[in-house]
C-alpha cells in the first residue's frame, strides 16, 4: 500500500522541486560562510542569500527593504523575537482565540513580568470579528499579534478588518503565517503590518528549519533581538549591531536551508502564488464536500472561502488518537492527531481536551487523494474498530 502523507499543516511533503538539490549543491560545491570570508564562494553564497531575501521581499509585497527580511530558524523564533523582543512589563498584549503555544507559551512566561494579554472572541467554527477587538484596546495595549489562519481549523482570521482597526488606533499588528504563507496572499504593505512570521518548511516548500521575519522600519528599530553575537559587520565592536540585518542575525545561518528555500521560491514565483491558492481552494471545498455527508463531525468554518486547506474531525464512534492510528494503518494516510500545540483554539472548537483528527493538504495534492482520504474516513466512521 502506497503511503499518502496529508499532515500539510505540520511540514511540506513533498518539497517543491529543486529544494534538495539545491541544498545539495551548497553542501558539496560551496559550503562558505557569508559575511566573512573574501573569497568568491562566500561572495556566491551571499548573493544567493540576498536573492533569497529579495524574493521574500516581492512574495509578501514588502517594501521596507530586503534587509528588513531577516532569516530565522522557523517561525516559532521570529514570535518569540516579536514578543520577547518588543513588550516590556506592564504592557498589554491582544492576540486571537485560535493562537498556537509558538505565541501562548512565550505569551505565558512574560506574565510573569507583568506582561497581561486579552484574547479577541471567536465563534464555535473559530470565527472572529474584527470589530470584537475594539473593547480590548487599553491605554497599556502596545502590539496585536494574530494567527493569520488556525492550524487546528484552518480558520481565517480577518486580517483586513484587524488592519484598520489597528492603524486607527496605532497599534502594531503583528501576523504569524505559519498556516498560510505560501497558500494566500499576504500584502504586508497594504495591511500595513508591523512584522510577518514565516516558516519556511510549510506552505513555502522549503527545508525545516529556515523561516523568515519582515520587520516595519519603524518596529524594527524599537525590537530588541532574541540572541547577540558575532555577524561579520563592526567586528571593531562588542557591542551588536544596530543596523538591519545583522541586528537579528547573530552567528552563522542557515545557509543550506537558505539555498533550499530560494529554490522553493522560484517554484512558487513560476506556478504563481494565485494559482497555488485558487487549486487548494478548489480542493479543500472539494475535501468538505466528499467529507460533509459522512458520520463524523467536521470541525471549523466548513467553507473552503473561510479556511486554508486545514480540516480538522471527530470521530463519533472512536477516540481521534485510535482514528488517526487506523487511517495509517489500514490505509495508510499519515494525519496529525490531539490538540496541536493549539489548546484555547480546541477550546473554542469544542474540541479540549479530545483533540480531532487534522487533515492538511498541500499544493501537490490531487483529486485521487482527496477520494482516498474521503474513502478512508468513511470506512472508519461506519467500522467502529473499538468493537
Ligand atoms: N505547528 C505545526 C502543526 O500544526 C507543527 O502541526
Amino acid at each position: 500500500m502506497d503511503s499518502l502523507y496529508f499532515d500539510q499543516g505540520a511540514s511540506s511533503f513533498p518539497k517543491a522541486p529543486g529544494v534538495g538539490e539545491a541544498m545539495a549543491h551548497y553542501v558539496t560545491n560551496n559550503g562558505a560562510n557569508i559575511n566573512r570570508g573574501t573569497y568568491s564562494s562566500a561572495a556566491q553564497a551571499g548573493l544567493t542569500v540576498l536573492e533569497t531575501r529579495e524574493m521574500l521581499a516581492e512574495l509578501f509585497h514588502f517594501s521596507e527593504g530586503v534587509e528588513r527580511v531577516i532569516f530565522t530558524p522557523g517561525a516559532t523564533w521570529g514570535l518569540n523575537t516579536l514578543l520577547r523582543g518588543f513588550l516590556k512589563p506592564g504592557d498589554h498584549v491582544i492576540v486571537s482565540s485560535m493562537e498556537h503555544n509558538a505565541v501562548m507559551r512565550p505569551l505565558r512566561d512574560l506574565e510573569k513580568t507583568g506582561v497581561t494579554f486579552d484574547r479577541i472572541p471567536a465563534n464555535s467554527a473559530g470565527e472572529t470579528k474584527g470589530e470584537d477587538m475594539l473593547p480590548l484596546i487599553k491605554n497599556n495595549t502596545k502590539l496585536v499579534m494574530v494567527s493569520h489562519a488556525s492550524n487546528v481549523s484552518g480558520t481565517l482570521f480577518p486580517l483586513e478588518a484587524a488592519a484598520r482597526i489597528c492603524a486607527e488606533h496605532q497599534l502594531p499588528l503583528a501576523v504569524d503565517a505559519a498556516q498560510t504563507a505560501g497558500h494566500v496572499d499576504i500584502d504586508f504593505s497594504k495591511l500595513q503590518l508591523a512584522a510577518l512570521c514565516v516558516p519556511g518548511h510549510k506552505g513555502l516548500l522549503g527545508p525545516q528549519g529556515i523561516g523568515a521575519l519582515l520587520l516595519r522600519r519603524d518596529f524594527a528599530d524599537k525590537l530588541r533581538p532574541l540572541i547577540t553575537g558575532g555577524t561579520g559587520s563592526a567586528s571593531d565592536s562588542e557591542v551588536q549591531p544596530d543596523f538591519l540585518p545583522d541586528k537579528f542575525e547573530s552567528g552563522t545561518m542557515n545557509l543550506p536551508g537558505i539555498f533550499g528555500l530560494h529554490a522553493a521560491l522560484e517554484f512558487i514565483k513560476k506556478t504563481g502564488l494565485e494559482n497555488i491558492h485558487k487549486k487548494e481552494q478548489e480542493q479543500t471545498a472539494k475535501l468538505l464536500s466528499l467529507l460533509k455527508p459522512l458520520a463524523v463531525n467536521l470541525v471549523g468554518p466548513c467553507d473552503a472561502n473561510k479556511q486554508v486547506g486545514v480540516v480538522s474531525l471527530d470521530f463519533t464512534n472512536m477516540d481521534n488518537g485510535t482514528a488517526a492510528f487506523q487511517l495509517e494503518q489500514q490505509f495508510g494516510i499519515m494525519t496529525r492527531c490531539g490538540l496541536h500545540c493549539a489548546p484555547n483554539a480546541h477550546k473554542t472548537l469544542g474540541t479540549f481536551p479530545r483533540g480531532t483528527v487534522r487533515l492538511s493538504l498541500g499544493c501537490f495534492t490531487t483529486e485521487e487523494d482527496l477520494k482516498r482520504v474521503a474513502d478512508a474516513v468513511k470506512a472508519l466512521s461506519i467500522n467502529s474498530v473499538c468493537g
